[in-house]
């Protein structure tokens, strides 16, 4: 072959370290991982029971591109019930494929070649390779731990030309937990209206926060209903994340084209899965304040124990369920850290440096995992950083 078959489009995008670290941990015996973001528990049984009964009652058919009518109904009183926001479950919501595609949707849908996205730096590691497969530029916007990881309008302001169309806002925050406060929110709101930018807010872990603090929806805020289109997803709040369900809140005008795309690329999401959301978005919703608790244990224990490690240091994050704890005191890259940790310890940890090169110096420790894992994993770094440079 002489010339490439790969589209240009595609060649920019490589594939995450992530990858790598997990098909090395595979390979390597009685590993704990603290790297995947995913609930460790089972979604609640009458969500899998909904699920088989839609299997058993032969509901194996293709549904409506836009979602079974009763998910999207029960998804905008969700709305309405959470947010006080109206959207119509005709023309304003597609259920997606996890909130990956809802964002890859997104995308899609605003941008144009050599458009500017404005990313979180560090940032859930979608949003770039979604931003260059649109063929649009990501342009990183810096967090920084001395401002707790919270994105502001002062960061971001200088950051915008002519050329920015999209900024994507992700509170509570993959890769920091940190979650943005209502004024911080509101800076961001105006920012964009003023700039005309359209946001992306990306929501996934809205129902996973600490210490009483409130998430709140940037739709609500003032002229933002129109300019923003809210992703989120039954993954992380229902511990469904291999069931594949998210969808897309937003002004019909952006929604249509985005269910266009869905339509001549995957054409529904899969009937069973919808059921199960069904059920998850009208039963009882104990599961997930109990689940937010148990994290809670988790979270406060796994602070407490990398702060007594000499090298560590961390905030308590008020969402999500990552810390992302810097490593300053090792001296070493965030990659060849992990790498250690896997090798010495045995334990999967994820180098900040995928995030972005802000998230340089730190390691994601995601604490979904069992308390009894997260103990022992504790256990171990602490013994091998003693050998570590
Ligand atoms: C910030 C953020 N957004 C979106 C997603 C996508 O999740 P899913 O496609 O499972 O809904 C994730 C998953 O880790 C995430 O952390």
């Amino acid at each position: 072959m002489k010339r490439s078959r790969i589209s240009a489009r595609l060649r920019e995008v490589k594939p995450s370290d992530i990858r790598r670290l997990f098909s090395l941990a595979q390979s390597l015996p009685g590993v704990i991982s603290l790297g995947i973001g995913e609930p460790d528990s089972m979604p609640p049984p009458h969500v899998i029971g909904a699920a088989k009964r839609a299997l058993d009652e032969g509901r194996t058919h293709y549904t409506p591109t836009a979602g079974i009518r009763e998910l999207r109904e029960a998804l905008t009183r969700k709305a309405k019930r959470d947010y006080g926001l109206s959207y119509d479950p005709e023309s304003e919501v597609v259920v997606t494929i996890g909130g990956t595609e809802a964002i890859f949707l997104a995308m899609l849908t605003l941008i144009d070649p050599h458009d500017e996205v404005l990313i979180p730096d560090p940032g859930f590691i979608c949003y770039s390779p979604c931003t260059l497969m649109a063929e649009g530029v990501p342009v990183s916007m810096p967090i920084s731990e001395e401002n707790d990881f919270a994105l502001d309008a002062e960061t971001v302001m200088p950051l915008i030309t002519e050329k920015s169309r999209v900024i994507i806002i992700n509170s509570p925050s993959n890769p920091t937990g940190s979650v943005l406060s209502h004024d911080v929110l509101a800076g961001l709101a105006k920012l964009a209206v003023d700039c005309d930018l359209v946001v992306i807010s990306d929501e996934v872990y809205e129902k996973v926060t600490y210490d009483g603090v409130k998430h709140h929806c940037l739709a609500t805020f003032p002229g933002m209903r129109e300019r923003t289109i809210v992703v989120n997803s039954f993954s992380k709040t229902y511990a469904m994340t291999g069931l594949r369900v998210g969808y897309a809140l937003g002004p019909k005008e952006l929604i249509a084209p985005m269910m266009l795309t869905h339509q001549f690329t995957t054409a529904c999401v899969s009937g069973p899965a919808q059921h199960a959301a069904i059920s998850a978005l009208e039963g009882p919703q104990k599961f997930v304040g109990d689940m937010v608790q148990e994290f809670d244990r988790r979270r406060r224990f796994l602070h407490t124990r990398l702060n007594e490690i000499e090298g560590f240091r961390c905030g308590l994050p008020q969402g999500a369920f990552y810390i992302f704890a810097s490593i300053q005191g090792f001296e070493s890259s965030s990659t060849k850290f992990a790498d250690y940790l896997l090798n010495k310890a045995k334990v999967v940890t994820v180098p900040g440096s995928v995030f972005g090169e802000c998230g340089e110096g730190y390691l994601r420790f995601s604490y979904a995992a069992a308390y009894s894992e997260i103990e022992e994993a504790l256990d171990r770094v602490k013994e091998a950083v003693k050998g570590f440079g």
